[in-house]
């Protein structure tokens, strides 16, 4: 599903990965470890046609990959939205729902079902109407769940994407990329410092290397 070929990444002098070939397959459950500053976000920006590579190709299915695919749904490392916000929860799960079909909407009704749904997959209907910059870090989080799920992505690619959860939360999120995985088979890539190698959930993973290029793809043992 997704495939990198010979891809390097540079910024300046620094020389984040090199001649780097790998691929993760559909199903597949794919953790990538570093310490901060190693490249793990810059990886998920290639796959979103967001950052150049250097040298080398990366794919998605069997084309390039590009800005805006919807095969692709994205849980953004966590950043705060401004207080003056001007959006509601439901608008911004929305935005997941119809916001990349030009043109051609989906019903409002079944736009507002689906995201009536999303909102309750992570908890968040007690909040759909409250402007965005007024929840705590992690209802946003919640919302950024919802939102990477809205289209049954192919691909989900999620950067600590439990960051500032609580417990309880971090079990929901985590069971639901669990689901995405393996009931609904799309590959996901798994952006965490807190992962255990060895965990059951996760069937291959990486660890980067803060000096570049000494680090490999593994699958589990
Ligand atoms: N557009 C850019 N221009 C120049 N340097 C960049 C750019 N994007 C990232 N970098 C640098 O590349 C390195 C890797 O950044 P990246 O955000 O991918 O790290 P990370 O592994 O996600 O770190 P963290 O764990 O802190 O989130 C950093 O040193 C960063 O400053
Ligand atoms: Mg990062």
């Amino acid at each position: 599903m997704v495939s990198l070929r010979g891809a390097s990444l540079q910024f300046g002098k620094r020389l984040l990965w090199e001649d780097l070939d790998l691929d993760i397959r559909p199903g597949e459950f794919f953790a990538v470890l570093g310490p901060n500053g190693s490249g793990k976000t810059s990886f998920l920006k290639v796959l979103l046609g967001l950052q150049e590579l250097q040298s080398g190709r990366a794919t998605l299915g069997d084309r390039p990959v590009e800005r805006g695919s919807n095969l692709i749904g994205y849980i953004p490392q966590q950043k705060s939205f401004a207080p003056e916000t001007p959006m509601r929860a439901r608008d911004l799960v929305g935005l997941g729902v119809d916001g990349h079909r030009w043109g051609l909407r989906l019903g409002k009704s079944r736009a507002n079902r689906r995201i009536d749904e999303l909102l309750e997959l992570v908890g968040a209907s007690d909040y759909a109407k409250v402007p965005v910059g007024q929840l705590s870090g992690g209802e946003q989080q919640r919302l950024r769940v919802a939102q990477a799920l809205a289209t049954d992505p192919k691909v989900l690619l999620c950067d600590e994407p439990l960051l500032s959860l609580d417990l309880h939360h971090q079990q929901a999120v985590s069971a639901l990329i669990n689901k995405q995985c393996h009931a609904q088979n799309s590959a996901v890539v798994f952006v965490t410092h807190e992962i255990n190698p060895s965990s059951t959930t996760l069937t291959a993973y990486c660890t980067w290397s803060a000096a570049g290029s000494a680090w490999e793809p593994r699958k589990r043992s």
